[in-house]
């Protein structure tokens, strides 16, 4: 797959595979490519050349088809709607099963983001815009798992997070292939994001430069000083 904005080429012969049920984590340095590439896989943007399958089949054309075909993006930074009320942005990520009228499983499933994000229950009330920035993050995530993704792509869910709450955040993510849900986590903090991916790519100059076990990059010396740098912040 390509992709490019104007002349300069932001993504060159990528190739990647998130799995249904894993977590698999897209690494790099800033200007890589890995925001590019989730925007590409979320129907946002469309590849100069080759394209998105999803189970095998072309992915339908657009974002809002992508959402309804189970593939969710929270996206970079916090991004969640300030002048709404936490509530409100949650029931927002949920908005095309109220749409069809399925009340009682959006609650369910909001009860259900409480328990995992215990910090937003008692802000249920408050205007997104006056949270931390840690919790607007967690909001973010939230709001996208209350659309029940089938793919979820996360951008840099930990970036600007202290070292405890970026670990509650990697917790969340390791958690989540258990409901089936496979998961592309891309990440500033390559260690904590290795330690709960099943799979991982290092994107460079948009190439993709290695790809393969966890542990094969975290052991290899030469992509641990390349790619992940001395200081990797918090583990989980
Ligand atoms: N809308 C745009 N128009 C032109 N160039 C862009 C645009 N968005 C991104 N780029 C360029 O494409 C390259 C990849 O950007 P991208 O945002 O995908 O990187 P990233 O890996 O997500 O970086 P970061 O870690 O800083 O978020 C960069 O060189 C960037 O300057
Ligand atoms: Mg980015």
């Amino acid at each position: 797959m390509h992709f490019r904005y104007g002349l300069a080429h932001a993504l060159e012969d990528v190739s990647l595979t998130v799995a249904p049920g894993e977590v698999t984590s897209l690494l790099g340095m800033n200007g890589a490519g890995k925001t590019t590439l989730l925007n590409i896989l979320s129907g946002l943007l469309k590849p100069a050349s080759g394209q998105v399958l999803l189970d095998g089949a072309p992915a339908p054309k657009g974002a809002a088809a992508r959402v309804r075909a189970g593939v969710v993006q929270a996206p970079e930074g916090r991004q969640v709607f300030a002048p709404l009320t936490v509530r409100e942005n949650l029931e927002m990520g949920a908005y095309l099963r109220l749409r069809a009228g399925q009340r009682a499983a959006v609650a369910e499933d909001l009860e259900h983001m409480l328990a995992l994000f215990p910090a937003l229950r008692e802000r249920l009330g408050q205007e997104a815009g006056k949270l931390s920035g840690g919790e607007q993050q967690m909001l973010a995530m939230a709001r996208a798992l209350m659309a029940r993704p089938r793919y979820l792509l996360l951008d840099e869910p930990s970036l600007g997070l202290s070292p405890k709450m970026a670990a509650e955040i990697f917790k969340v993510v390791r958690g989540l292939p258990a409901s089936g849900c496979g998961v592309l986590l891309v990440e500033q903090n390559a260690l904590g994001a290795l330690a709960v991916s099943s799979r991982g790519y290092i994107l460079t100059n948009g190439r993709i430069r290695f790809s393969g076990a966890p542990a094969d990059i975290a052991c290899d010396p030469l992509l641990r000083e390349a790619f992940l740098g001395p200081d990797q912040g918090a583990k989980p």
